[in-house]
């Protein structure tokens, strides 16, 4: 078989700590690849006046298997000041680069497992009587991923001519006092086939991995077009899985729930939307953002990363303080989508151990404000626990 080719997209901040040491994890479990570094980010943006440039696409549409850290982002006026002098005035606009790959590739399919390691003193627990327990939690988001709200179509000021098609819907009339300087418009854009392709990827992961529910979360009884549209194609593709129990939840309801039976859910699909925010709320019961991760899956191409950002305030910390974990499962995840299954097992398996020993925890697992001091507070450094990681493979 031909050596596996990986583009690696460091990013900015602690994407480009986290990265490297993915990099060494996979190099220890034995999967032999070449590693291409490509450029992406806030310097990108500041030098050449594109985050995401476009030899950093070709190289994802060659070897189509990425691999990110974290990038940057800004408001627009910031972003403008930060752009090189001779770039300034000429019509740049700063997009987030992991949104316009997600586009650009159609990486439709957003995979966001949410599952307790036992004996991370950051899991969830309930009171029960004098004691508590701590319910093992094991849930898995499929988040649609280029469509929603983060489709791009919005305006503050809009045109003329969309007013005017707007004000064909009767309910747009409310606001028909509304000057247009006041007016902001985010659309919210659903298509059958995207969310037919989202809730067919979340039944087939079930059954592949053996969950008893599908949970569709949205809110159709208000967001009636688009969050029904989902629902209606999760209710006729889940006459073809009847061994799989198809829930329907609303966002707000299921954030609430998510705090009190978390166990009893097991893959959640929702749109772009509720599929951030519900990812976000069971990332927070399993370990918060050093133990969030997620694939984004197209037909071609497929690109993994921490749910992380750039967290620049710990950037030049040196030795680095933050955890590395979600990063290491983040591609332990892609040797699954390549069928390296075995490699991730033994991956996730050298966390887990980690994890439950103990002995080896970065910051956030000690619930230490970040810091060069942590360390005296025994807080290792991002390298000790890869180091640690590795010595158990
Ligand atoms: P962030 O995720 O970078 O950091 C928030 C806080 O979470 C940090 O201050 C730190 O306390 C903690 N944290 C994050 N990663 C950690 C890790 N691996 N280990 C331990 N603790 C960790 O989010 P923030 O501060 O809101 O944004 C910083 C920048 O990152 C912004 O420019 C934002 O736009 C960008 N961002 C990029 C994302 C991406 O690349 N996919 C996702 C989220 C934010
Ligand atoms: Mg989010």
């Amino acid at each position: 078989m031909a050596k596996p080719t990986v583009v690696t997209m460091p990013g900015d901040g602690i994407g480009r700590i986290v990265l490297p040491e993915a990099l060494r994890v996979l190099k220890a479990v034995g999967f032999a690849a070449e590693f291409i570094p490509a450029d992406v980010g806030w310097d990108c943006w500041c030098r050449e006046g594109n985050a995401l440039p476009d030899r950093t696409i070709k190289l994802l549409e060659t070897h189509k298997l990425g691999l990110f850290g974290a990038i940057t982002s800004k408001p627009k006026d910031k972003a403008e000041a930060e752009l090189d002098p001779g770039l300034k005035g000429k019509g740049y606009v700063y997009y987030s680069p992991i949104v316009t790959m997600r586009q650009h590739f159609d990486l439709d399919i957003c995979i966001r497992p949410c599952r307790s390691f036992p004996g991370n003193p950051l899991n969830f627990i309930r009171r029960k009587g004098n004691s508590f327990e701590e319910p093992k939690i094991d849930v898995v988001v499929f988040r649609q991923n280029t469509e929603c709200l983060y489709a791009g179509v919005e305006w503050t000021n809009p045109p003329a001519e969309v007013r005017t098609a707007l004000e064909t819907h009767k309910k747009m009339l409310a606001f028909k006092h509304v000057p247009s300087a006041d007016l902001a418009i985010s659309l919210r854009i659903f298509t059958r086939p995207a969310c037919q392709r989202i809730v067919r990827a979340a039944f087939e992961y079930a059954r592949k991995h053996g969950y008893k529910s599908v949970t569709v979360c949205e809110k159709p009884n208000v967001i009636r077009e688009t969050s029904g549209m989902m629902e209606a194609e999760a209710k006729k593709i889940a006459q073809e899985y009847p061994d799989i129990a198809l829930w329907s939840t609303n966002i707000d309801a299921q954030m609430m729930w998510l705090t009190k039976n978390p166990e009893d859910y097991g893959v959640i699909v929702s749109g772009n939307m509720f599929g951030d925010i519900v990812s976000d709320g069971f990332a927070g019961l399993v370990g918060g953002l050093g133990f969030a991760y997620s694939a984004n899956i197209g037909k071609d191409v497929a690109v993994f990363e921490p749910t992380h950002g750039s967290a620049p305030k710990y950037e030049k910390l040196s030795p680095s303080i933050v955890n590395p974990i979600a990063m290491i499962m983040a591609a332990a995840m892609m040797l699954d989508h390549i069928g390296e299954t075995e490699k991730a097992r033994r991956i996730e398996k050298a966390v887990a151990k980690v994890v439950a020993e103990g002995k080896v925890r970065t910051y956030d697992m000690l619930r230490l404000a970040g810091g060069p001091d942590v360390f005296r507070s025994g807080a290792v450094s991002t390298q000790q626990m890869t180091d640690a990681i590795i010595a158990e493979l």
